[in-house]
């Protein structure tokens, strides 16, 4: 395997920056000091320039079917994507058909990746419910086949809703096993009854998609799984959190000691309930759930994340057409729920959170990289820069300016939540184990050279 050396960056990672050359051999870090001249293959310079750990996206949902529709990216766009936005690891989720067992269901998602993926790339698993045999696959998974967390839905009913019993259950399950409980916490039941309300009197545009699924329902569901997880005594990761309402309840919970953790999402932090307002039917580009919020509630992510009370910003990347939208065009509930962001997550952190000072660039790494590490089970192989770990490096440039837009990302679909928006910030150059995938904007990746993550009991910080 060709040998690296990056010499003249800075040095980025959760806890320091300091100005460092690095050597890379076997794709794993194996050198870190001042003033390196070993012989290498390849030799790259990065003055001007941080030298970053490789992006990690914990919320992905590549070639998934929703209803009649497939999210757009699959794991070869979708990783390539990511990898042009500084991303070199993510954990999609597998999910089983009903009826359909966890561990046939993780076959299924494998195939999907292996021979795509040009990233590495881990999978949590979404449970439907719980059937005869959840609890053993579940141990089963998490020993044996490196799937160490499992997701619950509390929203869409007759879908993917589970009721409060199994998911106790699951919790006490996952406490046994030394899993991680994920939860999409919206309370679907008062969700559904609102819906229904709204469209008998003939309120169908995207708008009340958000209006039926106001923060009142986040935050409720929010507390209800901290409650249970309390009760189970097992550790909690509530996924794109989206309101200061639901917010403060787990900063409620995390100043009482409670091992409760979360993310957020760009979309929350730089999007609000207005878009949904855009002309025509534009509104279903942003329908999403949770649905966008308030700019005050932007206001209270931002202080969550540089504070410690939220620890991870993934994207939720779950992009559909234009085409695939408007089959919602008469009925905001049948708008395929979802939005593209797998690409554009690490340069709208750092142009929204580091330029404007709310957080700095070590904070930027850890919600970026460290933290999804950390609580996903990958540290310190992925998320820090260190003898030892792999050698996914992104030179990042903190003045490149990019404008956004669809005709220029990569993702596979047909426009940019962000379209016309210009971020300055961005990678230059992106490291996969040792292998340069992405330099100066042109793709040197691979389709299938990623490589699928046994990943390991979360490590909470
Ligand atoms: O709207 C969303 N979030 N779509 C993806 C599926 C989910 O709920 O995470
Ligand atoms: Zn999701």
């Amino acid at each position: 395997m060709p040998t690296v050396l990056v010499r003249n960056g800075r040095i980025v990672t959760a806890s320091e920056g300091y100005e460092a050359d690095l050597y890379v051999d076997g794709g794993r870090i194996a050198l870190i000091g001042q003033g390196l001249s070993l012989p290498a293959d390849t030799v790259l310079d990065a003055s001007g320039c941080l030298v970053l750990p490789g992006g990690i996206d914990v919320h992905t949902h590549l070639d998934m079917p929703a209803g009649e529709a497939t999210s757009a990216d699959d794991f070869e766009t979708g990783t390539r994507a990511a990898a042009f936005g500084g991303t070199t690891t993510i954990v999609d989720f597998a999910t089983p058909e009903p009826g359909e067992s966890l561990l046939s269901a993780l076959e299924t998602w494998r195939g999907k990746a292996d021979g795509k993926a040009a990233i590495d790339y881990g999978f949590h698993m979404a449970l439907r419910g719980l059937g005869e045999t959840t609890l053993a696959e579940m141990a089963r998974l998490t020993r044996d086949e490196g799937v160490t967390s499992f997701k619950l839905y509390l929203a869409y009913p007759g879908v993917l809703q589970v009721d409060d019993a199994s998911f106790f259950r699951v919790l006490l399950g996952a406490r046994e096993c030394g899993a991680l409980t994920l939860v999409h916490a919206e309370n679907g039941g008062v969700i559904d009854v609102l819906v229904k309300g709204a469209l008998a009197r003939g309120e169908t545009a995207p708008r009340y998609h958000a209006l039926t699924r106001p923060p009142e329902t986040e935050a409720e569901a929010t507390v209800r799984a901290i409650s249970m997880a309390t009760l189970a005594g097992a550790p909690l990761y509530v996924v794109h959190l989206s309101c200061a309402a639901a917010l403060a309840h787990l900063t409620a919970a995390r100043d009482r000691g409670l091992p409760v953790f979360a993310e957020t999402c760009p979309q929350y932090l730089f999007l609000s309930i207005a878009d949904y307002d855009r002309p025509g039917f534009e509104g279903a580009r942003y329908v999403m759930s949770p649905p966008l919020r308030e700019t005050a509630d932007q206001e209270a992510l931002w202080g969550g994340l540089a504070r410690g009370d939220l620890q991870v910003v993934a994207t939720d990347h779950c992009p559909f057409t234009l085409d695939d939208k408007e089959r919602g065009r008469h009925d905001f509930s049948k708008i395929p729920n979802g939005a593209p962001g797998i690409e554009t997550r690490m340069m709208l952190l750092w142009d929204g959170g580091v330029r404007t000072g709310r957080i700095d660039a070590q904070r930027f790494v850890e919600l970026a990289a460290a933290g999804p590490a950390r609580l996903l089970g990958l540290w310190p192989r992925k998320g820090t820069i260190a003898v030892g770990s792999d050698a996914d490096l992104v030179i990042w440039d903190p003045e490149r300016e990019t404008r956004l837009s669809a005709e220029t990302l990569h993702m596979r679909v047909d426009y940019s939540p962000y379209e016309g928006r210009t971020v300055r910030g961005g990678p230059v150059v992106v490291m996969s184990r040792g292998e340069v995938i992405v330099d100066h904007g042109e793709w040197k990746g691979r389709a299938g050279r990623g490589q699928f993550l046994k990943r390991r009991h979360a490590q909470p910080a």
